[in-house]
């Protein structure tokens, strides 16, 4: 691809090494204006700095965009209304994210009369695909340049022997033996001396969370309130999204809540293990469950519920932006209007545990469900429900008889 004729590039940087030797590499190989545009979707870092930094790698022009309710209303939210899990642990805190990134990328691409958008992403991840189908889907024409797939660079120490030679500012801070991608739903680690599924992670490493067994011998109960599938209050306080969700990672994190060991399958057809800390993620499936296991009607739960997992692959490879995904919300918010009501949870180094649920529009009837005397439920009517649904059961058991 480096033959191609570029003019303008918007870059998704980070201040990281990579994408420092990306600018000043695309300058260098294009012969083209780059501009640097980095958003905060709460990785928890002071992002001001980057601006200041971008221009002296090279950057014509730099944005900074501060994108965290956004991502919290927009992605995180209807996300976790549908609730996606990957492979039944991975609750897809980097997935989410890309799209955003992407989406607000190719505004300023337009914005800025730019030919070209290019990633720090590799070519052996999701994240290229994620990026890459976001772009497509919002401009067919867009050029795109992935760097790590063209360029000559193998390792770090090849983009660092780089930096010297083309003089790019970069700190001089440890290399860390693992990748850390981190925002406002999670941390993740990958890479490095993970990459041997058997060696347990650093206790070190984690950032967000202390470990279990250093959690407070205390318990704490918290409430949630719901309303229409999306969490509006904590303890009787409203939040806004994205406060909410930080104010659940501090709780979460003080508990030891949501760190996930795992070996997931890659889009790209590897195998590949990742650490992750999602404590308020986790404290959030845990309570709209709780909402929606007494005001989702049983049959709309179990359809919905079979559809998790191929929602929850949609997000893993990138397909957020396409029709089947948008489909499957439609479905899902459709299930989510009347779930509204009150999650009571108990957090005990590491656990959440559900210990109450209320609703005013409750499906769950304690009159009709109770063991003692009801008025409604006449129990001699279940004698032929059960007789009627055996009928298949007895032809079958008489067939095998040879009767
Ligand atoms: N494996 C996870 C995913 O595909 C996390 C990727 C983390 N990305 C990164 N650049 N370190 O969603």
């Amino acid at each position: 691809m480096t033959n191609q004729h570029i003019k303008k590039v918007v870059l998704a940087y980070s201040g990281g090494l990579d994408t420092s030797v990306i600018i000043c590499w695309l300058k260098e190989t294009y012969g083209c204006e780059v501009i640097a545009y980095c958003a905060d979707l709460g990785q928890g870092e002071e992002l001001s700095p980057l601006t200041e930094k971008a221009k002296k790698t090279g950057a014509s022009k730099v944005y900074i965009s501060d994108l965290k309710e956004i991502f919290a209303a927009d992605y995180i939210f209807p996300m976790l209304r549908a609730n996606a899990v990957y492979e039944d642990v991975y609750l897809l805190g980097t997935a989410i994210a890309r799209p955003l990134i992407a989406k607000r990328q190719m505004e300023i691409a337009r914005e800025e009369g730019a030919d070209a958008v290019s990633h720090g992403a590799t070519g052996k991840g999701n994240d290229q695909v994620r990026f890459e189908l976001a772009y497509l889907a919002i401009d067919p024409q867009i050029k795109i340049i992935a760097p790590w797939r063209d360029w000559q660079f193998q390792s770090r120490s090849d983009l660092i022997a780089y930096t010297a030679e083309h003089n790019i500012p970069v700190e001089a801070t440890a290399d860390k033996p693992y990748s850390i991608d981190r925002n406002l739903l999670h941390v993740s680690y990958e890479g490095g001396i993970l990459e041997d599924p058997w060696t347990a992670p650093l206790e070190s490493m984690f950032a967000t969370t202390v470990s279990p067994e250093a959690a407070p011998d205390e318990a704490l109960t918290i409430e949630i309130e719901y309303k229409a599938g999306n969490p509006v209050s904590i303890d009787g306080k409203t939040y806004s999204p994205a406060a909410l969700i930080e104010k659940l990672n501090e709780i979460g994190g003080r508990h030891g809540i949501g760190r996930v060991d795992l070996v997931e399958n890659r889009y790209v057809g590897m195998k590949s293990r990742g650490i992750y800390e999602t404590p308020g993620g986790t404290i959030l499936h845990a309570a709209h469950r709780a909402v929606e296991s007494i005001t989702l009607d049983r049959e709309v739960l179990h359809l919905r519920d079979s559809l998790i997992p191929q929602y929850a692959s949609m997000l893993y490879n990138g397909y957020w932006f396409s029709p089947e995904r948008e489909m499957l919300q439609a479905l899902m918010d459709e299930a989510q209007k009347g779930v509204t009501g009150t999650a009571r949870l108990k957090l005990y180094k590491g656990n959440v545990t559900v210990t109450g649920r209320k609703a005013p529009q409750s499906l769950y009837r304690p009159e009709i469900s109770t063991f003692e005397k009801d008025t409604v439920y006449v129990q001699k009517e279940a004698e032929g429900f059960i007789r009627l649904n055996a009928l298949r059961l007895k032809l079958s058991a008489l067939k095998k008889d040879g009767r």
